[in-house]
């Protein structure tokens, strides 16, 4: 089997999380992983962690590479994908991770040549349980679809999805690790406020949180049912979410996510 070149531009923190979920699972020995930072500092270190080669050299990455996948910051993209658009090729595969940059845009940029995806992961892939959505863009295949899927799901669950709805992925499962490491937080604290240690409330809450989660996916059921499976009339529950009512958490959860959709839509780059 031929063994396909990847090459990773803007190893960050999602470039990171991508080579770790990726060198760890079975599609391995398919890929060879290369990235490329902005200053040596950052390729020297990611050489050093990851032991994957790296530079500073876009051009030379991309010209090498047969799928080049994009995670560099949303304002980085226009410039580095026209300073590279000579470098493309149409029988290449451009994956962008980025936020709020659409795949008109990243196919325009890169010279109408290479098929273009785009994928909205985030950062628990790191540890095979993030969730990412896809969609198509110019070009692209069933076939490029299999294989962007395949090695996302090589790092947690997968959903092809319509490029209109990317703004409100950002905002929903890309931002969200964020709003439930505050929720995991705060109720800890709340362990600890009834005499529970920090550590052990962190524990029990997160598990519960994991556990609720597994709930949800695995019964396929909706969450206000399995609510109510925890709810027993005049016992503990009802109380706790009473108060979590008059606190408005659901409405202040609404307006989370839709002020981080609006925060990516308006990060867009005119074209
Ligand atoms: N963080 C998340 O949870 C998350 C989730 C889903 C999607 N995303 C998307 O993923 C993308 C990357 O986010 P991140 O959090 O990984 O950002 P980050 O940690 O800031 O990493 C950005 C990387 O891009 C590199 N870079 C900058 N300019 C470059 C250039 N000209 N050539 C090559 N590399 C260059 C940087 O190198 P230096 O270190 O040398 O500056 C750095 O390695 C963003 O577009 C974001 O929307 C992020």
């Amino acid at each position: 089997m031929k063994v396909k070149k990847i090459a990773i531009i803007g190893m960050g923190k999602m470039g990171d999380a991508i080579v770790q979920g990726l060198t760890q699972s079975a599609l391995k020995s398919q890929y060879s992983l290369s990235g490329t930072t902005r200053t040596e500092a950052s390729a020297t270190e990611v050489r050093n962690e990851l032991q994957i080669p790296c530079t500073t050299d876009n051009i030379s990455a991309i010209k090498n590479a047969d799928l080049i996948l994009l995670s560099v910051k949303p304002h980085q993209v226009e410039s580095i994908l026209k300073a590279c658009k000579d470098s493309f090729r149409t029988d290449q595969l451009l994956v962008s991770i980025c936020a709020a940059i659409s795949t008109e845009q990243l196919s325009e940029w890169s010279g109408h040549k290479p098929a273009i995806v785009r994928a909205m992961p985030n950062t628990p892939c790191l540890i095979k349980s993030g969730v990412t959505a896809i969609c198509k863009g110019p070009r692209s295949s069933e076939a490029h679809i299999k294989e962007v899927e395949n090695i996302f799901g090589e790092m947690g669950l997968v959903t092809l999805l319509e490029e209109t709805l990317f703004d409100g992925v950002t905002g929903l499962s890309a931002c969200g690790p964020a709003y439930i490491y505050l929720i995991i937080e705060a109720l800890s604290e709340a362990g600890v406020k009834v005499g529970i240690s920090r550590k052990q409330a962190t524990l029990l809450v997160a598990q519960t949180m994991m556990g609720a989660a597994k709930m949800v996916l695995e019964r396929g059921e909706h969450p206000a049912s399995l609510k109510d499976e925890v709810t027993t009339p005049a016992g503990c529950t009802i109380d706790g979410l009473m108060a979590l009512e008059e606190g408005k958490l659901r409405v202040t959860l609404i307006k989370a996510v839709l002020a981080a959709t609006r925060r990516s839509k308006r990060m867009r780059t005119p074209s």
